[in-house]
């Protein structure tokens, strides 16, 4: 996971969402980041440093002038070893402070002093917020690179409806975790994902469909955002939650998901085809609830289009560079799923036994062995859909520096 092992400073800023930072500040830590809290003498007024010192474990800096124990100044330190620097909530005061250079706290200070990515999660009333002054320092801010993340419309402390809500933690950390693998193992790549169970309409309210729970689909499209790819989401899936930072396209069938692999192939760098797709339709989908009528009911199916077969066969310009299936095997895995790799011309693909009742389908954890063009299958052992995630991307990352040589990071 990316924000393991990372060094972040989180800015609190005095506004009346600064409480909400306490819940960035403990997930940031359980996801296994070191966090530095510096909050402004404003922010005291609303809050008091005990949250963040007990989740982060670490002293709450406030004061530039603050007597420390090393010899090292605190804005110098922590702008040396931030890997990044997120500001929720930011006030448009200190946003204003950030757009022409003021350091007159610790906060912005160490700002000025430091090159690490910077993320603003400004908070505000609306008013403040649609100023032009403001507008204009978070354009500025914006163009020399910093990241700002909302704000989000809604209810606002003022009792007004409108935009100047800090956006909720799930947000702030999926543009952490965006920001922190711009320059990732998949960075410039343009990856298209797709995930969940096709559904093939029966009447109005039926429909075929299977058992995946996309789940492993997500997990992938999640982990090449934090490797800094671009992100496409073909999903068939409607339970689970969108992946921030990644475009979502929602399909139903077969053919709409074919269609909108199609459309993209000619851009798509890596193409990652985790869906479980309907290999049988209804020949018919009746236009009325269709009544029970006694006795038996026979259904008569017709083949679906194989998608991989259709990218294989548009693929004579080279694009996806990459193209990766997965063999869902109920017996002979590794033939079955060599066969796939060699009939639908892929790249790679991941292999899992969809009988084993500790993973797969509807699972939080896969087992997977990937077999690549000749090379020895790697068998890797049960993990989470994410993890496994990781390791097929990285895989990917891999294979395109061998074919087509290193990225622009
Ligand atoms: N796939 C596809 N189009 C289909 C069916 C499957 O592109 N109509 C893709 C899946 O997304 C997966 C790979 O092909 O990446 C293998 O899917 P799987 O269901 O295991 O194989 P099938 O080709 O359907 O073969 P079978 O069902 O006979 O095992």
């Amino acid at each position: 996971m990316i924000l393991e092992g990372k060094s972040i400073v989180l800015g609190v800023t005095g506004g009346i969402a600064c409480y909400k930072a306490v819940d960035l500040c403990s997930k940031l830590v359980q996801a296994g980041a070191s966090v530095d809290v510096i909050m402004t003498e404003a922010t005291l007024e609303f809050i008091t440093p005990l949250p963040f010192q007990t989740l982060s474990r670490r002293p709450v800096c406030i004061d530039m002038f603050q007597l420390l124990d090393s010899m090292d100044m605190a804005h110098i330190s922590l702008a040396k070893k931030a890997d990044l620097i997120i500001i929720a909530p930011a006030t448009a005061n200190t946003l204003a402070k950030l757009a022409v250079g003021i350091a007159d706290n610790l906060l912005t200070t160490t700002v000025l002093s430091s090159m690490a990515p910077l993320v603003l999660a400004p908070a505000m009333d609306a008013e403040m917020w649609e100023h032009p002054t403001t507008l204009e320092n978070v354009a500025r801010l914006t163009e020399r690179g910093a990241v700002v993340v909302g704000p989000g419309a809604g209810r606002l402390a003022s009792g007004r409806m409108g935009r100047g809500r800090l956006v909720d933690t799930p947000e702030l950390l999926a543009a952490i975790r965006q920001t922190l693998g711009r320059h990732g193992a998949l960075a410039g790549l343009e990856v298209v994902v797709t995930a969940g169970g096709t559904q093939e309409p029966l009447d109005p309210v039926r429909h075929l469909g299977n058992r995946s729970s996309g789940r492993m689909g997500y997990a992938l499209a999640e982990a090449a955002r934090d490797m800094g790819a671009r992100v496409t989401l073909i999903s068939a899936n409607v339970s689970l939650e969108p992946v921030l930072g990644v475009e979502l396209v929602r399909v139903e069938t077969a053919a709409q998901m074919q269609q909108a692999v199609l459309e993209r192939r000619a851009e798509t760098d890596v193409l990652v085809m985790a869906a479980a797709v309907a290999d049988y339709r209804p020949a018919q989908r009746a236009e009325q609830k269709i009544k029970k009528i006694g006795g038996e009911l026979t259904l008569a199916l017709e083949r679906t289009e194989d998608i991989l077969d259709a990218v294989a066969a548009s693929r004579t310009d080279g694009r996806p560079g990459i193209v990766v299936g997965f063999a869902a095997e109920t017996e002979n895995l590794l033939a079955n799923a060599q066969e796939k790799l060699e009939r639908k011309q892929l790249d790679l693909i991941a292999a899992n036994d969809v009988t084993a009742t500790d993973a797969g389908f509807g699972s939080l954890d896969n087992r997977v062995t990937l077999l690549a063009r000749g090379a020895e299958p790697v068998e890797l052992p049960l993990m989470s859909k994410f993890e496994v995630a990781e390791r097929i991307l990285l895989q990917i990352a891999r294979l395109w520096e061998e074919r087509y040589g290193k990225l622009p990071r």
